[in-house]
């Protein structure tokens, strides 16, 4: 499929699908402590979404059978949430995407629970840093390529890996669209960027090996070494100038 290029209007539907998805991130932030189980996460999701008229893009994708992502510890994305309890020194990612008026907004974002080891705690500075810095890149005229190679670049500089086997995507009516948008890579791969495309960018970042392994459900991906892992996600679209966080409280 051709790159769908949005018009000004199509992006201010996304920005208010953006800021419904980002509020409610905020809100399942807070929830992250100490014994709080994960599917009262999910329960959250559908309450907020439902108060604010947003659909939960996840529920029922490919079969997915929950509103939003968690992932902790050596997990790296698509987790399921179930009956397990946050515990002091987890890492814990949140992965939540939402479609109003016809349009998706997807972001993620990893947090610690209570306590967190000073290497778990630069792990999630430094994935965070990544994303910026991905979407410093992501300007009409360069590259696809920036993107990934100003993430992977930094990243490795930090002695981290990035994840290779996944990777962000083109968003709009549909929640993956083309391109995919690699965390790694040169910097003159695929397509020019143009105003009007709206971009999916989530580096996921492991500790330790960037290779991954998916559980027995289908669903959860690990770092094939046991490592930690971290990942934050932003939708923005490419404007003339610095590029626009849709994703934003
Ligand atoms: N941000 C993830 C992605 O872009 C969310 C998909 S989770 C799923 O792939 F459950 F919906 F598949
Ligand atoms: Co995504």
């Amino acid at each position: 499929m051709p790159i769908v290029i949005k018009s000004e209007e199509e992006i201010g539907i996304m920005r208010e699908a953006g800021r419904h998805v980002a509020q409610v991130l905020q809100i399942l932030v807070e929830h992250v402590r100490p014994g709080v189980v994960e599917t009262e996460l999910d329960r959250i999701v559908r309450e907020e979404f439902a108060r604010r008229g947003v659909i939960p893009t996840f529920l029922g994708y490919q079969g997915y059978p929950a509103t939003v992502c968690v992932s902790v510890n050596d997990e790296i994305v698509h987790g399921i949430p179930g009956d397990r309890a946050f515990q002091e020194g987890d890492v814990v990612s949140i992965d939540l995407g939402c479609t109003y008026r016809g349009f998706v907004a997807d972001c993620a974002v990893t947090v610690g629970v209570g306590r967190i080891s000073p290497e778990a705690e630069r792990l999630i500075r430094v994935t965070e840093e990544a994303l910026w810095r991905g979407i410093r890149a992501a300007r009409a005229g360069v590259r696809l390529g920036a993107i990934g190679h100003a993430i992977q670049t930094y990243v490795e500089g930090q002695g981290f890996s990035v994840v290779r086997e996944y990777v962000g995507h083109g968003v709009g009516r549909q929640m993956h669209e083309d391109p995919q948008v690699p965390n790694y890579g040169p910097p003159d791969f695929g397509p020019v960027l143009r105003k009007g495309m709206v971009l999916a960018i989530e580096p996921m970042v492991n500790m330790g090996t960037w290779r991954t392994k998916r559980d027995a459900d289908g669903w959860t991906v690990r770092t094939a070494d046991g490592s930690l892992s971290a990942h934050f996600e932003h939708t923005i679209a490419i404007t003339d100038g610095e590029p626009l966080v849709l994703t934003l409280p």
